[in-house]
């Protein structure tokens, strides 16, 4: 996030915040990492990929016996999701769509012949599908954004670990997406997080919070 909290621009243009050096940080814990999930509209506006870069670290997973990337997860209810967009089509690892109830039928149509589509009830919550997700050996999750899907995951009490990096820039403009939004956090005044790492890379700063119990030093 920028100094002041924010994921991007406002503006359609996609903004830079990390480094070389902290892209590949985050490539070494996706390589980690049974899945990765992002919101409808970090798909959308961003068009990730969500690959493990490194040949070595692919090479690696694929040692393990496991496909050279992890599996690619989204939530949408709109479902106004692009099949030809890089999420579906980069990569042979499996893809998950999770929807609202109301919204199976039409992201089965869409979406079907890309991704296996899961009815994950009506509002969709994130235990519903981090345990939908643990059903299908997913031990691992990295949810990489954004700030809507941050925020159910915080506030839910669901995050063992939060990588906060800060880069030395400011949005300044409130319609900007923030890195989360409005909630009841569990971390409060009463209940501090624990800060495990303060790690400089380069201009950027990686902060590391260990959220839960589960939460396992590597
Ligand atoms: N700097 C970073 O590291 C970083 C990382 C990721 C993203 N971003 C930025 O963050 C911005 C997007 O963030 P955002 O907060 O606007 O959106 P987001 O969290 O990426 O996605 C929100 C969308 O996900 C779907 N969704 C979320 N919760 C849902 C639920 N409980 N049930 C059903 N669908 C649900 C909805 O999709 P539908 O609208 O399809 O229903 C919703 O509109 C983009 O500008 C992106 O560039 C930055």
């Amino acid at each position: 996030m920028s100094i002041d909290g924010y994921l991007d621009t406002a503006s359609e243009k996609r903004l830079t915040l990390s480094n070389d050096a902290d892209f590949d940080r985050v490539d070494e814990v996706r390589a980690a990492c049974d899945a990765i999930l992002v919101g409808a509209a970090t798909v959308r506006n961003d068009n990730p990929k969500l690959l493990v870069r490194s040949p070595e670290r692919q090479a690696g997973r694929v040692a393990r016996g496991l496909a050279p990337s992890p599996v690619k997860v989204t939530v949408t209810e709109r479902v106004k999701l692009d099949p030809c967009a890089d999420f579906f089509t980069k990569g042979p690892a499996g893809k998950l769509v999770y929807c609202t109830s109301a919204a199976l039928s039409e992201a089965r149509d869409r979406l079907g012949h890309v991704a296996t589509v899961v009815d994950a009830g009506q509002p969709v919550k994130m235990r519903t599908v981090s345990e939908d997700l643990y059903a299908r050996g997913v031990r691992r999750l990295m949810v990489e954004g954004g700030g809507m899907v941050h925020t159910q995951f915080l506030t839910a009490d669901l995050a063992d670990e939060l990588h906060l990096v800060v880069a030395p820039l400011f949005v300044g403009d409130s319609r900007a997406p923030r890195f989360v939004g409005d909630g009841r956090f569990p971390w409060n005044p009463d209940r501090r997080a624990r800060l495990v790492e303060v790690r400089q890379i380069g201009d950027v700063v990686l902060l590391r919070y260990a959220l839960s119990a589960r939460f396992r030093e590597e």
